[in-house]
């Protein structure tokens, strides 16, 4: 791949028509000349290391233990460094680089499938040895990837602010995925001041191209015809597109300036009003429908729902059984809960204080995203799914990374 001249930005050759449309049309602040990226191979990690460059960033440094993937951008602005977080030595010299104007720290264990201690190692040590490494090298600026699953409680959140929802640390959290993302969280909002700036940015629900984690699995339980709707089906969720989620996280540290209202706070960002009829949400089993019959699978709505305190005994006798076992079983209290209640918010936090207004509205992304996958999941997809296991990619991968963090003592 060569680098474009002046007239056209660089772009990723592995987006989507409308990524790289809306690369191309539109008006975007300029990004720092150095940049850092932990967790630059994952699903949002790879598409945020591709908008900085696409943005101007002349060199941008991918810092992930999963090595790129193969259509990983080959570009001379960026790095493809292979390492771990959690191993002190390797973030000090990652980040001895000079002139690095800002960390976007959006490595993590992430989703319910890793070992416990991985969590904390990964998600909160590790986000530690980021902090305390920064500060070492004078790198001013930290952008944190987080989770709004840091403060939920099992509640419906129908609508909150974030100011809304409960305050950290919660007395209880919902897995060690949340838990361990809180603690990063509380960490990087604690160290903030005018000298050394953080912020935590959010998604809610992450879809778009290359997913390899949330559509894929609901997809391979549909397509092992084992789906079926949670519930009476129709709770609202709200999504966020994978470029409005790096959007939001890179427009993050244009707020990072002395006495600016975003230093140290949590915001949410979302498709926000461009959900379907202008709300902040979507009706989850139904725009998850869609995707199931774009497919070619059968309509969940056209099969018996299955009622939340039916799935409630059955997932608690999964989770026992894959207690038992040592195994990762789809059917649990976690998965029940959140496939169930309304998780939706208010954005008009990131609006005001970030600047944040989506760059891909929902109807657009979502419509690209079924079609990707039609398109380059499909095909690849073997009539082997149940409700046991979890999809073949994210496996993969989370097998590298559980390996890798049992190397570092
Ligand atoms: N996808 C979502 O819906 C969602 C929702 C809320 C928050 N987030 C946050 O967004 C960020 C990115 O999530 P994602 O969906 O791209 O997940 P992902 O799993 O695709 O990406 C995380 C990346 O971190 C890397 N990583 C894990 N352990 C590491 C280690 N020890 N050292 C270096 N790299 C390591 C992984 O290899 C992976 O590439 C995460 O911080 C996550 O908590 C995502």
């Amino acid at each position: 791949m060569t680098a474009n001249d002046n007239a056209s930005p660089p772009i990723a050759p592995a987006s989507s028509h409308l990524q790289r449309k809306t690369a191309l049309e539109g008006q975007y602040p300029p990004v720092p000349s150095i940049c850092v990226v932990t967790g630059g191979t994952g699903f949002v990690g790879n598409r945020l290391v591709e908008m900085l460059v696409e943005r101007g960033a002349q060199k941008v440094i991918s810092f992930d233990v999963v090595p790129p993937p193969a259509d990983a951008w080959d570009h001379p602005n960026i790095e493809w460094r292979v390492g771990d977080i959690t191993d002190k030595a390797a973030v000090d010299e990652l980040l001895s680089v000079p002139g690095i104007g800002c960390v976007w720290h959006n490595a993590a264990a992430v989703g319910p499938f890793h070992p416990k201690p991985l969590y904390y190692k990964v998600n909160y040590e590790g986000t530690l040895n980021i902090i305390e490494s920064a500060k070492k090298h004078g790198i001013n600026k930290i952008v944190f990837s987080s989770s709004p699953s840091t403060r939920f409680t099992g509640e419906d959140v129908d609508g909150l602010r974030e100011d809304e929802m409960p305050k950290l640390p919660l007395k209880r959290y919902m897995q060690t995925y949340a838990e361990t993302k809180a603690m990063a969280d509380m960490e990087i909002s604690k160290v903030c001041t005018d000298e050394f700036m953080t912020v935590s940015v959010a998604p809610h629900q992450v879809y778009g191209p290359r997913d390899n984690l949330f559509l894929p699995n609901l997809l391979e339980a549909a397509m092992s015809g084992a789906l079926r709707i949670f519930g009476n089906g129709y709770n609202r969720i709200c999504f966020t597109h994978v470029d409005n989620y790096c959007h939001g996280l890179i427009i993050a540290e244009r707020a990072l300036y002395p006495d600016s209202p975003a230093l140290g706070k949590f915001y949410i960002v979302t498709d926000g009003h461009t959900h379907p009829n202008g709300e902040q949400y979507l009706i989850f089993w139904k725009i998850l429908d869609e995707a199931v019959i774009a497919m070619g699978f059968t309509s969940l709505w056209s099969k018996m729902k299955l009622p939340t305190l039916l799935l409630m005994f059955l997932a608690i006798i999964c989770d026992f059984i894959g207690k038992l076992l040592g195994i990762t079983v789809k059917l649990n209290k976690f998965n029940v809960t959140v496939l169930t209640m309304h998780r939706w918010f208010d954005i008009q936090n990131a609006e005001k204080d970030l600047g944040f207004q989506p760059i891909i509205g929902f109807r657009e992304g979502w419509d690209e995203t079924k079609e990707w996958f039609k398109e380059n999941w499909l095909p690849k997809q073997a009539r082997s799914a149940n409700v046991i296991g979890i999809a073949s990619s994210t496996q993969q991968k989370i097998d590298i990374q559980d390996m890798s963090s049992k190397k570092v003592r």
